[in-house]
């Protein structure tokens, strides 16, 4: 099932919408991450720069064809050969990968998913002990240019509520400059 509002802008107008490495360099996105997987890589926007610096193989699924096409173009242009691209439906599927297996799984803007606790207890079986679940999310407490409406927009204290309630341990959040918030959470 299609998390619900996860449809995308034009490209260009939601990459202008993020200082990507700014936000990669504050969830200290380094090769210390070995594996990784991503849930929803959209337009690849976070994901070959996320690619580029792991040491491991970069598990990136997406529900629409498009977004992978797109994806896997910008990837063989870049030459990225660490990044394993495939088509599903993880809320419906999961991940396909074994329990522990990876060091740390993103979820950017997609924690406004009907059964967000769902996904983090996925996500919780599937990181290693001492693995990080990182997420970002549009921020509520201020206007902000895109975004799911505020009634299904998470907010940095919901989930930290619903991680510690699958047994991952929030760090504080902090801002992510312009319009997003980030979490860290340790399994
Ligand atoms: C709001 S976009 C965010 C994309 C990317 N994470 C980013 O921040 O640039 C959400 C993405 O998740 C994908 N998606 C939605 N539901 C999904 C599902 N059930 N399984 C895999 N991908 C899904 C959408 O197709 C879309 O590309």
């Amino acid at each position: 099932m299609k998390v619900r509002d996860s449809g995308m802008p034009e490209q260009t107008y939601w990459e202008s919408l993020f200082n990507i490495d700014g936000v990669l360099d504050d969830l200290q996105v380094d090769p210390r991450i070995h594996d990784a997987v991503e849930v929803g890589c959209g337009y690849g926007t976070f994901t070959l720069s996320v690619a580029a610096r792991i040491s491991g193989t970069l598990h990136s699924f997406d529900i629409e064809p498009e977004m992978i096409a797109i994806t896997q173009a910008r990837a063989t242009t870049s030459a990225i050969p660490n990044l394993q691209l495939s088509l599903r439906d993880v809320i419906a599927d999961g991940f396909g990968l074994p329990a522990g297996s990876v060091d740390a799984l993103f979820l950017f803007n997609i924690l406004h998913a009907e059964n967000p606790v769902g996904l983090l207890r996925a996500g919780a079986e599937l990181v290693r002990p001492g693995g990080r679940v990182l997420a970002i999310h549009w921020r509520s407490d201020i206007p902000t240019p895109r975004g799911p409406d505020l009634s299904i927009r998470p907010r940095p204290e919901q989930i930290a509520t619903w991680a510690d309630s699958v047994g991952l341990r929030p760090e504080s959040s902090r801002l992510l400059p312009p319009w997003h918030f980030g979490l860290v959470l340790y399994r």
